[in-house]
């Protein structure tokens, strides 16, 4: 299906964003995700995929960080605050080892220098990946977005060293042209 017609489903189905539809596609293929109450979505906004969450996990407790204001949803308590500063997050700070699932749909603002954006995009990901180890639970969950690039075997490596069962995902929701791609694994 067309990007486009994704965005048109997204909308009839009353979701935020099409993104929704590369969650439930890489959901699909995790079969360890059975029915997690607590939830940490990191780079939330607009929200396509804590409302998604919300929805199918109604008695999870679901926590959503973006940079940018996010509008709310029923279920889910919005941090406004950057990545970088997850550790200095009062509401999570009792919350470590807890968390079933973490989720990262994170992307930064882009350059357009392809150096400048691969060391950033690392920089990201590897504070993602150390703030879902700190947050995960044994068993836990982790599913990050990251790019094709010169970086992407140095960050799995790091996934691989600190996490089970690393595996890649590209959803068919997501553009072919796009470098997105999606790492999972289980601490
Ligand atoms: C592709 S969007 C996420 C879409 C979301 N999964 C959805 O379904 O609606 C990426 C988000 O990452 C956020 N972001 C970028 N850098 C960030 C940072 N350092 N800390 C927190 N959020 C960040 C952006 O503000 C943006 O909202």
């Amino acid at each position: 299906m067309h990007a486009d017609n994704w965005a048109q489903k997204a909308k009839s189905l009353g979701y935020r964003s099409r993104a929704v539809f590369k969650l439930i596609q890489i959901t699909e293929k995790i079969k360890q995700i059975k029915n997690p109450n607590l939830i940490l979505d990191i780079g939330a906004a607009p929200g396509g995929w804590s409302h998604y969450l919300a929805n199918k996990y109604p008695s999870a407790e679901i926590f959503a960080i973006d940079i940018l204001e996010m509008e709310q949803i029923k279920g889910v308590k919005f941090i406004q605050e950057d990545l970088r500063n997850i550790e200095k997050i009062d509401q999570l700070s009792s919350l470590k080892n807890k968390f079933n699932l973490v989720i990262s749909d994170l992307a930064p603002n882009l350059s357009g220098i392809s150096s400048i954006d691969e060391e950033n995009i690392l920089e990201l990901n590897l504070l993602t990946l150390e703030g879902a180890i700190k947050f995960l639970d044994n068993n836990g969950i982790f599913i990050v977005k990251t790019f094709q690039n010169s970086n992407l075997k140095k960050f799995r490596k790091e996934m691989e060293k600190n996490l089970k069962i690393v595996q890649t995902a590209k959803p068919a929701a997501s553009k072919k042209q796009s470098k997105e791609i999606y790492l999972y694994g289980i601490k």
